[in-house]
C-alpha cells in the first residue's frame, strides 16, 4: 500500500487517506491507542515476519547466518537509514538505546583535560546513568537543567559547550514534554570547539522529518517500539562517515571484528567500518518484528505522517485549553513533537491512566510532567475529540 496525502492547515481532508491504515492494527479495532510514544500497536505483518524468523530457523537451520541472518544489523539498520537521512550502511542495530549510549562513551578517554560531556537536562534518565557512571573514568558530567521542566533553554546549552568538551548529549524530543531541541545549532558549537555531539531520536524518528547528514551530528541513536512500530529489542546507532578510523570502542565483542569467523583471541582488530561498533550475536527475532513498522513508516513518508501529528496535536490542545484542562508542551507545533502532556496533580496520575484505560483509551503518565496522549497517522479525528472529553470528564469537578 502506497499513499500519498499533503495536508496543511488545521482542517481534517474530506477523505483521511491514512486511516485506511488501521487495518494494518489489530488493536485499533477496539483500544483509542494514544500512547505510541511509548509502544507503537503491532503491525499485522509484524506476525508474518515472525513466523517467517522462525520458518528460516527451522528449516535453514545454521546457513541462516550466512543467508541474511549475520549482516541483519546492517540490512536492517538500512530501513532506519533512509528514515534518519543517513546513507546506507551507516546504521546498525543493538538492542536499546542504553547500549548504544555505553558504545559510544566507550569510544573516549575521560581522563584528560577534554574530559567534559554536557547533557541537557531533560534527557533520558538512561543516558543520564551511563554518563554519570563515566566520572568514575575522569568524566565531568555537566547537565543543563530545565527551569520549566518543559524545555532547556538554547542559549544555556551553547553556553555550556567549551574547549574543554568531548561530547555533547541531547535529546531532540524531550520524552516529559514533547519540546524540540535545536539540533543544527548545538552539533554546529559542538564542532566549533571540536567537540562531537550524540542525538538521542527516540522521540523523533518516524514522527519528525529528520536529517542527520544535513544537521551533521556524530551519532544518532534511537529505537523501535514507540513511533517506529516495530516492538521491543531494536535500538539503532547511527556514526557520521568518516568517523570509524579513529574511534575505538571499549564495549565491543567478537561481531565488531574485521575477521570474526577467524577467531583471533588478544586485543580486537575493528572492523574498518560500521560494523566496528557491533558487538556480540545480533537479535535477530526483534530485527524480523521490526522491520515491518519500519517498513510502513517508509511507505507512508514521515512528511505526511507530520503534517497529520501537527494538525491532530494542534487541535488537541485547543480542546484541552477550551475544556479547561493544563497544557504541558509547546503551543507552538514547530518546536514540539507528536505527544501533547496534559498537566495533573502527581498524586492523581496514574489513577487517570487507568480509568482512560478502562475506557478503552490508552495513553501514560510520567510523573512531575503529567498525561502524555499521541496520536499517530492511523488516529481518527473522531479519536482525538472522545480522548479530550473522556479526560475532562475523569478530572473536572
Ligand atoms: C528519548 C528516549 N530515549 C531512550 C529511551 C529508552 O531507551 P532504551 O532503548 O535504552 O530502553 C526512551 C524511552 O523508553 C526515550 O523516550
Amino acid at each position: 500500500m502506497s499513499l500519498t496525502l499533503q495536508e496543511s492547515g488545521t482542517q481534517a481532508p474530506a477523505e483521511d487517506l491514512l486511516l485506511a491504515w488501521r487495518r494494518e492494527f489489530p488493536i485499533l479495532e477496539h483500544t483509542t491507542y494514544m500512547i505510541s510514544h511509548s509502544l507503537g500497536p503491532m503491525p499485522r505483518r509484524a506476525e508474518t515476519a515472525l513466523a517467517e524468523y522462525t520458518a528460516t530457523w527451522a528449516s535453514r537451520g545454521i546457513r541462516a547466518w550466512e543467508e541474511g541472518w549475520w549482516e541483519m544489523p546492517v540490512t536492517c539498520g538500512n530501513l532506519i537509514a533512509s528514515l534518519i537521512g543517513a546513507p546506507a550502511g551507516r546504521v546498525v542495530m543493538h538492542q536499546n538505546v542504553s547500549i548504544c549510549q555505553a558504545i559510544v562513551t566507550s569510544c573516549f578517554d575521560w581522563h584528560g583535560a577534554r574530559n567534559k560531556l554536557v547533557t541537557d537536562g531533560l534527557n533520558f534518565p538512561s543516558n543520564d546513568y551511563i554518563y554519570h557512571g563515566l566520572a568514575r573514568q575522569g568524566a565531568e558530567i555537566v547537565s543543563v537543567a530545565s527551569r520549566d521542566g518543559m524545555t532547556v533553554p538554547l542559549e544555556a546549552i551553547l553556553a555550556a559547550i567549551d574547549e574543554r568538551t568531548r561530547l555533547v548529549s541531547i535529546s531532540h524530543v524531550a520524552f516529559r514534554s514533547s519540546a524540540l531541541q535545536d539540533l543544527a545549532a548545538i552539533t554546529e558549537r559542538a564542532h566549533a570547539v571540536g567537540a562531537y555531539l550524540i542525538a538521542d531520536l527516540y522521540q523523533s524518528a518516524g514522527i519528525v522529518p529528520l536529517d542527520v547528514t544535513a544537521l551533521g551530528v556524530d551519532f544518532a541513536t534511537g529505537g523501535s517500539v514507540k513511533w517506529l512500530l516495530g516492538g521491543p529489542g531494536a535500538g539503532y546507532l547511527y556514526v557520521k562517515p568518516g568517523l570509524d578510523e579513529s574511534l575505538q570502542p571499549v564495549a565491543t565483542g567478537w561481531a565488531a571484528h574485521a575477521h570474526p569467523f577467524e577467531f583471533v583471541n588478544g586485543p580486537i582488530e575493528y572492523a574498518p567500518d560500521i560494523h566496528r561498533f557491533l558487538n556480540g550475536t545480533p537479535n535477530v527475532p526483534a530485527m524480523y518484528a521490526a522491520r515491518s513498522g519500519y517498513e510502513i513508516v517508509n511507505e507512508i513518508g514521515v512528511e505526511v505522517i507530520r503534517a497529520k501529528s501537527k494538525r491532530q496535536t494542534q487541535r488537541m490542545i485547543e480542546l484541552a485549553e477550551a475544556a479547561g484542562l493544563t497544557v504541558r508542551s509547546p503551543r507552538n507545533p514547530e518546536q514540539r513533537g507528536g505527544t501533547i502532556i496534559l498537566g495533573v496533580p502527581d498524586a492523581d496520575g496514574r489513577a487517570i491512566v487507568a480509568e482512560l484505560g478502562r475506557r478503552q483509551i490508552l495513553v501514560d503518565f510520567r510523573p512531575g510532567a503529567g498525561v502524555r496522549i499521541a496520536p499517530h497517522f492511523y488516529t481518527s479525528d473522531d479519536e482525538i475529540v472522545q480522548t479530550v472529553h473522556e479526560f475532562a470528564s475523569i478530572v473536572l469537578p
